[in-house]
């Protein structure tokens, strides 16, 4: 019997960048910066927490919302660093990760019809989660060279239409974070309408050079409009584990919770139970600015002098470079060509900006991910060192 005919859901989705890129890092046995996951584990007693939990029976279905003391350490966290008080009965859920938090949060607030804005370079699942909820997905520019958002322009994007604006500080992938200011003007621009804010904050630990989180919990006008993502696969490295959580005025979870409860219905429990213990101690948190910090430096110095030009890195785990400065027939490459070149040649896998546009847009950019032991960053560095000429006197 044939296959019956499909029409998809999706029809302009394809194998993610992510997973090409593993495959051939895997194929030419490439240093993999391409991906943004740790290669090392996280901390042993979280370790030892999920075999604790384990230990004692935590293997049922718990709460629909999550496991009540991780929902308590989350609003107690969120209190103590940004001065907003989320009650964790009504207003925070454990989600299976970052990406079904945001894909429940679309479905649960955006209709058919509504609109959505994202700013481009974004994350790869924010549009298709806003096509699955039959709205539409309104691109804007980041401003092009800086990143920063470009607020002119997203008022022009505002319609009758606009539900929410998706917002990514630290941002994935130019490491921007945004400032106290711009979440200001953010606030100003939406004080007159009804958009919502959903708030990727899935990099809220990795802020460099003494800057604080913006966070919506820090700015009451956001926070009343808005949805807090984040995810502990992040700030633990434990990416595979995919345990997060949202934040949200009582009004909005509720309406969250109504889908979550028919998406996932509820998250992994012993992980749960290990990462309420963990949280109990602050410190591993508040010491992951200064544990990437370090790589951040280590990586940006070793990549002085490889031709590779650097962009800032305020945030998060990735570092972008330009490679226009390198030999001519290179630098011609666009970014998808240049980051295969990259892996098979040099042996370094990294990921094109190009595949965060909707339209491929290409500049000449790359994304490495940082997030790796100091032996792999030494391994990378040494590998581009050795095969990247740079343009000028040393061509
Ligand atoms: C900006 C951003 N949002 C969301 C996610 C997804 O997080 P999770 O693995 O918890 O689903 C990622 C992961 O790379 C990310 O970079």
């Amino acid at each position: 019997m044939p296959t019956p005919a499909l029409t998809s859901r999706l029809p302009a989705v394809g194998t993610t960048i992510f997973t090409t890129m593993s495959a051939l890092a895997q194929q030419h046995g490439a240093v993999n910066l391409g991906q943004g996951f740790p290669d090392f584990d996280g901390d042993p007693r979280l370790m030892q927490a999920v075999k604790d939990a384990l230990d004692a029976g935590h293997n049922q279905y718990p709460p629909m919302a999550g496991v009540p003391a991780l929902r308590e350490a989350i609003a107690a966290k969120i209190a103590a660093l940004h001065g907003r008080a989320y009650d964790p009965g009504l207003e925070i859920t454990i989600t299976a990760g970052a990406t079904q938090a945001i894909l429940t949060a679309v479905l649960a607030l955006v209709h058919p019809g509504d609109e959505v804005i994202v700013l481009d370079p974004c994350y790869d699942s924010y549009e298709p989660s806003i096509l699955l909820a039959g709205a539409r997905a309104v691109h804007v520019a980041l401003t092009p060279g800086s990143f920063r958002p470009d607020f002119a322009a997203i008022a022009a994007a505002i319609t009758p239409r606009t539900r929410a604006i998706l917002v990514n500080t630290p941002h994935n992938p130019t490491g921007t974070v945004w400032t106290e200011a711009e979440m200001q003007q953010l606030a100003a621009l939406l004080a007159p309408t009804d958009i919502l804010v959903l708030a990727d904050e899935v990099y809220e630990h990795m802020v460099y050079d003494g800057a604080t989180h913006q966070s919506i919990a820090r700015h009451p006008a956001l926070a009343e409009r808005g949805v807090l993502i984040s995810s502990f696969g992040k700030t633990c490295h434990v990416t595979g584990w995919k345990v997060g959580f949202v934040a949200a005025p009582a009004a909005l979870m509720a309406e969250f919770r109504k889908v979550h409860q028919f998406n996932v219905f509820t998250v992994n429990t012993p992980m749960q139970h290990a990462l309420a213990a963990f949280m109990a101690d602050a410190a591993p948190y508040l010491e992951l600015p200064a544990f990437y910090q370090r790589k951040r430096d280590l990586f940006r110095a070793g990549l002085a002098g490889t031709g590779l030009a650097l962009l800032p890195c305020e945030g998060t785990y990735f570092q972008c470079v330009s490679y226009a400065g390198l030999a001519p027939e290179i630098a011609a490459l666009p970014e998808a060509a240049f980051c295969e070149w990259l892996t098979r040649e040099v042996g370094v896998a990294a990921i094109p900006l190009s595949a965060f546009y909707p339209d491929g847009h290409d500049q000449q950019f790359t994304r490495l991910c940082f997030a790796k032991r100091d032996e792999t960053l030494e391994r990378a560095l040494a590998r581009l060192r050795q095969h990247l000429v740079p343009r000028g006197p040393l061509a």
